[in-house]
């Protein structure tokens, strides 16, 4: 709904500014008729603007601050202006009309290219802007101006005056020059623990380039873990100690491990530049975590991350309880390799054999940029999202669920005597679970099922902390598109809070704050926000509360014209990014840093997620 604002008021803009300058053209032909109704079509589309930034308003002052404070009244202004030169001063109608056009198109330029949060800076250049216009059309209709360089002047000093006070020095995202370095602050001594008990699991994984075929036959020139996509699946029990050493053989732009959803200490975090350099070809780095908690995760490269992930440099991680359960138990990480869209290693329908009377556990992983959208031919019950098991899930039926990019559920299901499929985005991708290989199964529409409200899914349980708590640190994040430098440059970037990364504004917290986060989505793009080494638990959802199963999560997708309200205990301390998992956004400025008072980053330039 609130999409659907945003979209028309652009459109209504664009209408607007049309309807403007045509009525401009027409009346400089002195066709006055014409020109009189599309101007009155340019003041009713105005109108609808009006109209349609009130109801947006009402999904978040976030959405309307660019339109009320700068391009409304700057289209109504000169929308009057121009209505009085064509009752008082007819021959210069035709620029005046000319004038109220361009303004009505600062509100779409402005929409589409700066927006939230438009300063005293914006205003100015904006104004500026439109009467520069409104100087050369003015001047263009034959009018010379014995003071030419004073209107002149008049038409740019805002410009200037604005550009100065829009542009500030960045603020960059590194904290301070002092504190703990993060690259510091690591997992246990395995010798230690083995010595006191703990059982210690090593693995080692190393990256290379390699031609990997696929199920179907498809060879992929891929960047890989050991050989292979997704890389070995790793497997502990809880209370482990997880030690992986990473080599790289040939990954020429270098390679980390972070560990998606899994809140090891900062110093293993794997966020290259950040917490640690990128492994270099020939180099190596050991990485060493308590497997403390159970559940669904996986590791990904964080160097150079939107092209090495997408190219192979990914793997599972799941933490089995100390009791397993038993019967089935499939991890299914979800990637797209050129048009192909594969589980595990396997692009072509899977069936696995599996007795009636079993249940199963499906782990789904999405290591894509987008979301996926799942759906299973039998009644099944979401039981964990982000790895946490929900609390009183019900049983499911004819009901999709949606899997944010980065995030993972676990879904069971008992398996029968009729085969039980999983559909991923409606059969791209298929999982049957069949007593035999050939049980025959029909096939299944799944398109049309609505898609399961998580917001209201399971049953409430307490948590440490809700909605209604005392925050000690509230921060928004305004994601959008617009122009905004870059690593150094300007850019049509994807922002927060009007910047890129790495300008955005560090979140700054002090250990043991609780922390409230708003993220607030204005682009026409879905964006799965991922904190690195927390959970964050859902509060709000535009600005309805959930009721159901508590939800804790990683990867959280807020999407167009959604508002998340989000909260954490600031429990590990370090220097954490903060980031659109749309890999691509990340790489175009979606990310920020939230640092603990006392920290810091281990160099001053983050490559970006
Ligand atoms: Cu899975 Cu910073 O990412
Ligand atoms: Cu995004």
């Amino acid at each position: 709904m609130t999409a659907r604002l945003i979209d028309l008021e652009v459109l209504a803009g664009v209408l607007s500014a049309a309807a403007w300058l045509a009525a401009a053209g027409c009346a400089a032909a002195r066709r006055r008729r014409p020109a009189a109704v599309l101007a009155v079509v340019a003041v009713l589309a105005l109108l609808a603007r009006i109209g349609l930034v009130v109801a947006l308003g009402r999904a978040g002052w976030w959405f309307v601050q660019d339109k009320l404070t700068v391009t409304l009244p700057l289209a109504a202004v000169t929308a009057v202006a121009a209505g009085l030169v064509a009752l008082t001063a007819r021959r210069w109608t035709a620029p005046a009309l000319a004038v109220a056009g361009y303004a009505a198109a600062a509100g779409p330029v402005l929409a589409l290219f700066a927006g939230y949060p438009a300063g005293w800076g914006t205003g100015l250049v904006t104004a500026g802007t439109v009467a520069l216009a409104g100087v050369v059309t003015w001047q263009a209709a034959g009018h010379r101006p014995r003071r030419a360089p004073f209107v002149w002047l008049l038409a740019l000093a805002p410009i200037v005056l604005g550009a100065a006070v829009a542009v500030p020095p960045p603020a960059s995202a590194d904290d301070g020059g002092h504190g703990v370095q993060v690259s510091s602050v690591r997992g246990p001594d395995p010798e230690a623990a083995a010595a006191s008990g703990i059982p210690v699991r090593r693995f080692t994984l190393t990256a290379r380039t390699a031609t990997v075929a696929l199920a179907s036959g498809q060879r992929i020139q891929a960047w890989t873990f050991d050989g292979r996509v997704p890389g070995p699946a790793l497997e502990v029990t809880q209370g482990d100690l997880v030690v992986v050493t990473l080599r790289n053989a040939d990954i020429a732009a270098g390679v980390t491990l972070h560990w998606h959803g899994y809140d090891v200490p900062v110093g293993e975090d794997g966020v290259a530049g950040m917490t640690q350099d990128a492994v270099r070809p020939g180099e190596s780095f050991e990485y060493r975590f308590r497997a403390d908690r159970a559940g669904t995760y996986w590791y990904h490269t964080h160097e150079a991350s939107d092209r090495a992930v997408r190219l192979g440099l990914y793997g599972t991680l799941v933490v089995r309880p100390r009791a397993a359960a038993d019967g089935v138990d499939l991890t299914l990480p979800l990637h797209t390799f050129g048009t192909a869209l594969a589980v595990g290693d396997r692009d072509q329908p899977t069936t696995h054999a599996v007795a009636p009377g079993t249940p199963v556990r499906l782990r789904v992983i999405n290591t894509d940029d987008g979301p996926h959208r799942l759906t299973l031919t039998g009644p099944f019950r979401l039981v964990a999202v982000d790895g946490t098991d929900l609390n009183g899930p019900g049983v499911l039926e004819r009901v999709a669920v949606r899997l944010p990019a980065g995030a993972r559920v676990d879904v069971a299901v008992t398996a029968g005597a009729a085969p039980v499929t999983l559909h991923v985005d409606d059969g791209r991708a298929t999982v049957r679970l069949a007593p035999a290989a050939d049980t025959p199964a029909p096939p299944v529409d799944t398109a049309a099922w609505p898609t399961l409200d998580q917001t209201r899914y399971g049953t409430p349980a307490p948590t440490p902390f809700d909605a209604h708590s005392r925050f000690d640190r509230r921060f928004t994040m305004v994601l959008d598109r617009g122009v905004a430098l870059a690593d150094g440059l300007p850019k049509y970037a994807f922002t927060v809070n009007g910047r890129a990364y790495p300008y955005v504004t560090t979140q700054t917290v002090r250990e043991g704050d609780l922390v409230h986060l708003t993220v607030v989505n204005r682009s026409r793009d879905t964006h799965p926000m991922h904190l690195h080494g927390h959970h964050v638990l859902a509060l709000r959802h535009n600005g309805r509360p959930f009721t159901g199963s508590p939800l804790w999560m990683d990867t959280f997708d807020v999407q167009p014209g959604e508002v998340w309200e989000v909260g954490l205990r600031a429990d590990n301390p370090g220097v954490w990014m903060n980031h659109c998992h749309n890999l691509k956004h990340a790489a175009k400025g979606m990310a920020v840093h939230l640092a603990y008072a006392g920290y810091q980053a281990a160099s001053h330039h983050a490559h970006g997620a």
